[in-house]
């Protein structure tokens, strides 16, 4: 029979490399608290109209790129392509604005994208999220793109590029976008097919378009940068001037267009060279008429998501978790025979209760095998358990690193070893 295969596009994370999953992801948890972010966890699968009315029917994302079915009741549904939507559906859903002040939230989770496949671009994959809530202040936007910055620096991760913009409000884009049409007009045959198709509905996508043809055109096209209102300007002076302040360097890119349609004002990425042409590690931004587009009061609100996949494939291409190893046993427990290992489950036990990680031989294995596997798992002790130590209850205890060999009882070796494991 043919073996089933998991579907393009999605991974297997395997126990030989989950450990430095868990350590980013740890890492991202401990510094989102850090910063006051609190976690949320919500559905994976959510009405297709959130994210239909939340992210824009004429995006990528949801126009081409959504897995929605419909359930056995006839109800649409979508697996999630990405959580802002579903995480402001939850904040006016569960009232979290009566709180007052501002929400602080982060999450890591699952999203699924119907997308070509290539490095970096996969179709289920993971993104740590920080959603801002409840602030219109530029204080706020420099407080999502420091915490961004500043965790990718934790890791090492230096030398990225912050690409900053502004994409304008409900009032200036739409100026911006008629000045853009009425530059791009003479030229429309010569873009290219997806962007003609954008001109009316979504004409600055046409922005970002990676046709030579189209870049070449766009290159002199106006900015929307010459052509916001005073609110916009200002708000953008001022997140620039925090970014200053905070010893942040950042790009201005007029033409960083997001592919979500939700985004006002600040609009960010954060790139890099070691990820070819999916370059963007991360991105976000200000949204602050998304609340009311999902049916609750006015809530300015920013944040960002960073692909955990994109994260890893950066961190292991400059060998930045190299230092990072799977925890490995503190002690081996090697027996001749089942009544060995009888006499050795209750310290196994208490060894373990104490948090300390011991193995012991579960394949009946010659003492040669077993000392090999121990070896294998990277074991930092191990005893060899026979007749007179079963009888004389006490072991001798071999240090794997340097050979060292001492004679303890039992009560000692867990004594000994609650002092001196790593
Ligand atoms: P996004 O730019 O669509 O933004 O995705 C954020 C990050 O998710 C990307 O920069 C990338 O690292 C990763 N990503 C996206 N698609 C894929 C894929 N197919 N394969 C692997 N990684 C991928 C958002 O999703 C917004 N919700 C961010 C946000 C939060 N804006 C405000 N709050």
């Amino acid at each position: 029979m043919e073996p089933i295969r998991s579907i393009k596009g999605t991974q297997d994370l395997l126990p030989q490399s989950s450990y430095r999953w868990q350590f980013a992801e740890n890492k991202i948890k401990a510094i989102s608290e850090t910063y006051g972010y609190r976690e949320i966890r919500t559905p994976v699968f959510e009405s297709t109209q959130l994210f239909k009315r939340g992210i824009g029917e004429l995006t990528d994302v949801v126009s081409k790129e959504m897995y929605t079915f419909d359930d056995r009741g006839g109800t649409s549904l979508t697996l999630r392509p990405e959580m802002t939507a579903s995480v402001m559906r939850a904040w006016i859903q569960n009232n979290l604005g009566q709180e007052g002040g501002v929400q602080k939230m982060y999450y890591i989770g699952s999203m699924f994208r119907a997308e070509n496949v290539q490095k970096g671009r996969l179709r289920q994959f993971h993104q740590w999220g920080i959603e801002l809530v409840g602030s219109p202040a530029p204080v706020a936007d420099a407080e999502v793109i420091m915490l961004m910055i500043r965790t990718l620096e934790s890791f090492g991760l230096k030398s990225l590029k912050l690409k900053i913009n502004s994409v304008g409000d409900e009032n200036c884009r739409p100026v911006y976008k008629e000045i853009l049409k009425d530059y791009l007009r003479p030229h429309f045959d010569q873009l290219c097919k997806t962007c003609q198709g954008r001109f009316e509905t979504n004409p600055m996508r046409i922005l970002d378009c990676k046709n030579e043809t189209c870049k070449t055109l766009i290159h002199q096209a106006p900015v929307i940068t010459d052509h916001l209102n005073d609110e916009c300007k200002t708000h953008f002076e001022s997140v620039k001037n925090l970014l200053t302040a905070a010893g942040i360097g950042f790009e201005i890119d007029p033409f960083l267009v997001r592919g979500l349609d939700y985004y006002t004002k600040t609009a960010f990425e954060v790139v890099s060279d070691d990820l070819g042409s999916q370059n963007a590690v991360g991105g976000g931004g200000r949204y602050d008429l998304l609340v009311e587009q999902l049916g609750g009061k006015p809530t300015p609100s920013v944040g960002f998501a960073i692909g955990i996949e994109r994260l890893l494939i950066i961190l292991e291409e400059r060998k930045l978790l190299e230092d990072v190893k799977p925890k490995a046993p503190v002690l081996f427990v090697a027996a001749f025979a089942q009544p060995h290992i009888e006499a050795m489950i209750p310290i196994v036990q208490q060894l373990r209760g104490l948090g300390i990680q011991t193995e012991i031989e579960l394949l009946g294995r010659s003492i040669k095998a077993q000392m090999r596997e121990a070896d294998r798992l990277g074991a930092q002790f191990v005893v060899v358990v026979g007749d007179n130590e079963m009888a004389q209850k006490s072991v001798s205890l071999k240090n794997m690193k340097t050979g060292d060999q001492q004679q303890l009882s039992f009560d000692q070796l867990v004594e000994f070893l609650s002092g001196s494991h790593e």
